[in-house]
Parts: C-alpha cells; structure tokens; sequence
C-alpha cells in the first residue's frame, strides 16, 4: 500500500485539518482530541466538503419506542457534521450516524518518524 504525505507531526496540533489527493480523491485528515482521522472529503449527500465541517463527540440517545428518546448524552465515538446541510458521519468508520446504509471511505493515518501519511489500501508501494 502507498502512502500520501500529510505533513509534520508536531505541527497537525488537535484541531488541525489537512486535505491530500488519495488515489485520485480529497481526503479530509483531521486531528480531533490527539487522534488522527481521514475521510473521504465528500459527503453523500451533496458533495459537501468534511474538512470545513465541525467535529464534536457523537450524540446517542436510547429509543424508547418509535419518535420517544431517553438519556441522551455524548459517547467517546467522534463525528463530523456536514457544513451544507448538517450530515453526520462516525469518523472511525465513515458510516451515516442516522444510516447506518450510507458510508464514506476511511483511512489510516500513520505517524512515520514524526511524520503522517495516509494510508492509500487500494495501491500498491512503489
Ligand atoms: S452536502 Fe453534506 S449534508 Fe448536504
């Protein structure tokens, strides 16, 4: 697998944000809390750009029963919101927090020495 060059460690504080071409595709890296994500920067659902989005602790509710939710709260799991029209995707996974049919790619982001990359899994290193 290759690997895309996203810049120096120690710079890509929390809240950093980066955009690299992934095999042909924007991806979003993002810093959140000393964590590093990458996603697919493309939304669903009209194409709106993940790296402008806010990223925040996902929101969980209990279902009661159909239209009746209890003990909301904050779970450790990090989203980002679409900054169009407010999709929200699990950055771990890439997958819709609404619907669960609807995910956008992920990547592994490795700290090489003090430096990150990307991890492209669909080519091989050269
Ligand atoms: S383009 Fe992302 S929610 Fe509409």
């Amino acid at each position: 697998m290759s690997r895309v060059h996203v810049g120096d460690a120690d710079s890509f504080e929390d809240g950093s944000r980066a955009v690299v071409t992934v095999n042909g595709h924007e991806v979003a890296v993002l810093n959140y809390d000393g964590e590093y994500f990458a996603i697919l920067n493309r939304c669903a659902h009209d194409g709106g750009a993940l790296d402008e989005g806010k990223v925040h602790e996902r929101l969980v509710a209990d279902v009661t029963e159909p239209g009746e939710r209890d003990v909301e709260r904050f779970c450790d799991d990090p989203a980002v919101t679409c900054p169009l029209h407010g999709w929200e995707y699990d950055l771990e996974t890439g997958v819709h927090v609404g619907d669960e049919s609807i995910r956008l790619p992920t990547f592994d982001v490795v700290d090489d020495d003090g430096e990150l990359f990307v991890v492209d899994p669909t080519t091989p290193e050269s």
